[in-house]
This record gives C-alpha cells, structure tokens and sequence, in this order.
C-alpha cells in the first residue's frame, strides 16, 4: 500500500501542517446525566460503529475510463472547447483526476474533521457533550480510513484544496468552542453532506455509491450534533456575539461557493486555468449543484438561532434561503435508508456466495 504522498502529482507536499493552538482544557466535575437528545446521540454513536474493511464490499472495482461511473454532462468543462478537442485518451484521464480531487478532498476533509472533533472533546464543557463528541472521534478515524483505502483505487491523489485549508485553520485557531462547531459540524460537514450526497446519487459505481452512502449515515449525526449544542448556548449570548457568528456563516459560504474551484487540477492537466474555471463558474450544473451544497447548512442556521434579518438577506442574495424550509429530518431518514440498502445488497451477494459454494461442494468428489 503506498504512501499517499507518493500519489500527489503535485511535487513539494509538506509531509505535515501545523496550526498553533491556545484555548483552555475544560473538565466538568458535575457528572450529571446529561441532556437526553445528546445522550440519545452518543448512545447511536456507539450503537452505528461501523468497520470500513468489513462493511464495504471492496471486490467491487472502479471503471477504466470513468472511474467512478459519473456522467461527462455533469462536469464543469464539457460544453468548452477545451473538452471537445480531447481524444478519448485525454478524456480518461481527466475524469480520474476530477473524480480523484474530488474525494481527496473528501479524504482531506475528513482528517480535518477528525482534529476538529478532538479540539471540541477538550474544549466543550458539558461532560454530555464530551461523551458524543469522543464517538465523532472514531467516526472521523473511520473516514479518513474509509477514503484512503478508496482513493488509493485512483492511482492519483491531491493534497487539501487551499480555500478548504483556509477555513479549516479558522476553526482551529478561533480559541472558541462553538465557532470550531460552526465551522467544522455547520458549514464544512454540511457541505460535505451535499457532496457526498451527489457522488451517491449521480456516480453508477457501486464502490462509489456505497462509500459515500455509509459515510453519510454518520455525518447526519455530526451535523445533529453541532444543532443539538448550539441551539442551546446560542440564546445565552449577547446580541453583539451573535452577530459576530452570523457574519463568521455568510463569509465562511461565500468563501466555500466562490473558491472551492480546484485550480490545481487544471494547472496539473496542463488545461487553460483561467478559461476552465470560467467555464465551471458559468456551467448551469454548477451553478445547480453550489447552490445545493447549501441545502443542508441554511437549515441548522435558522435552528440554532443565528438567524437575524442580515443573515436572511444574505441568504436571500445567494438564492439558497427557501432552503430554511427544508425537512431536514427527511433527509437523514433518507440517509439511513439508503446505507442500509448496500448492506442488503452486500448481504444477498454473500448468501449467493455461499450457496455457489455449498452447490459447488454438493456436485463435487465426496471428500476422502
Ligand atoms: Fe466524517
Ligand atoms: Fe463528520
């Protein structure tokens, strides 16, 4: 198994990064029992463990030309000339390169998450919280692992996209519990929710489909999470605070819609830079699809109570304010619904295994 680094195309990777920390360590000495949404989220967060080597049924491969099977309609450069004059050979090895960035950052994301949910295990006070944010802890190890052992099927991996990285050291360095929530558990896993959710719905890849099906069924937790605790501290501060997160949220979008553009991708293929990301920005499946990515955020926004008529006018601009609407609760039975149809899929195809088996064994030499 290679180290990833070695599948970088992109040479002179920092073998690590570092964010500098200060905030305070929090022990709560009350060992009361906790509020009973969030010790109902901690005990699903023990129940729903899950092995990434066993559940996911790793005989299933990724295509040659389409690793993972997603329509050619769907990428940001198909109507551009730049994709026109590419032979079939070229086109391939395209597609492994968008798909691949993709799920790196997906993979990169993760590890992310993965730090995040450690800082909040020390910083929250409620011991409750402690508890569930411990669970989101093994959920994110089990991520970063999940998506290593897939991406490495690519040959090809990217480091953490930079406008990802930038938001990601903000919710390190901020020396304040919840805004590590806000942009960690509201804006970086609700848009990796609706990213996720698109690979599962538009890739044909089985391998595809399933990673990402199971990998939702735990995040729809971490976004509960993150609404769980602070719909409940948010009303305890002051208005001025309050403000302050809303405009951390409208940033930390517009940061994610406008910038989340994968300029290395094209630099790396040799592509005219400027004119693809043009054509991305303008491509009406884009335009679709970033507004989708907020289709999970702007709901738990309008829950936690950071929902004053600034931050609705700002969601109003973006065209993504009727997603306040949304049954979010639907979408998480959704979520459930569909990780559990792969594990009767990979269910029928061991019974039928074992029966080929057993047939095998019956028309077989009686053993000596
Ligand atoms: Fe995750
Ligand atoms: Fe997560």
């Amino acid at each position: 198994m290679p180290s990833l680094r070695e599948l970088y195309p992109i040479p002179d990777i920092d073998p690590c990064w570092t964010v500098p920390q200060g905030f305070e360590a929090a022990f709560d000495w009350d060992y009361d029992d906790g509020r009973k949404q969030m010790m109902h989220l901690y005990q699903k967060g023990k129940d729903m463990q899950w092995d990434a080597l066993t559940r996911v049924d790793w005989d299933e491969q990724l295509g040659e030309e389409n690793p993972m099977g997603i329509p050619d309609e769907l990428s940001g450069i198909y109507h551009t000339p730049v994709w026109g004059k590419m032979s079939d050979k070229e086109k391939a090895h395209c597609r492994r390169h968008f798909q691949s960035w993709t799920i790196s950052q997906f993979m990169q994301g993760e590890q992310a998450a993965l730090i995040c949910a450690a800082k909040i295990v020390q910083q929250v006070p409620d011991l409750d919280a402690k508890f569930y944010a411990s669970t989101q802890v093994m959920d994110e190890a089990r991520h970063v692992e999940v998506y290593k052992k897939f991406i490495e099927r690519f040959d090809v991996a990217y480091p953490m996209t930079k406008p990802l990285q930038t938001l990601v050291d903000q919710a390190l360095r901020d020396s304040r519990w919840d805004m590590t929530y806000l942009a960690m558990q509201v804006v970086i896993e609700g848009l990796a929710l609706a990213a996720f959710n698109n690979i599962r719905e538009t890739a044909s890849n089985p391998l595809a489909q399933m990673v990402n099906a199971y990998v939702m069924q735990d995040e729809s937790r971490h976004v509960a999470f993150g609404r769980v605790t602070l719909r409940d501290y948010y009303p305890q501060l002051t208005q001025a605070e309050r403000d302050e997160r809303e405009e951390f949220l409208v940033e930390a979008c517009y940061h994610m819609r406008d910038r989340f553009e994968g300029r290395e991708i094209y630099e790396h293929l040799g592509l005219p830079v400027d004119e693809c990301v043009a054509a991305q920005q303008q491509s009406g499946y884009m335009q679709a699809f970033r507004s989708m990515l907020f289709q999970r955020i702007v709901p738990i926004v309008r829950d936690i109570g950071l929902w004053s008529d600034k931050i609705q006018a700002a969601y109003d601009k973006m065209g993504v304010l009727d997603f306040a609407n949304t049954n979010y609760d639907a979408l998480v039975a959704r979520d459930n619904e569909r990780a559990e149809e792969f594990d009767e899929i990979n269910r029928q195809k061991r019974q039928a295994y074992v029966e080929e088996v057993a047939a095998l064994g019956a028309s077989g030499p009686a053993a000596e």
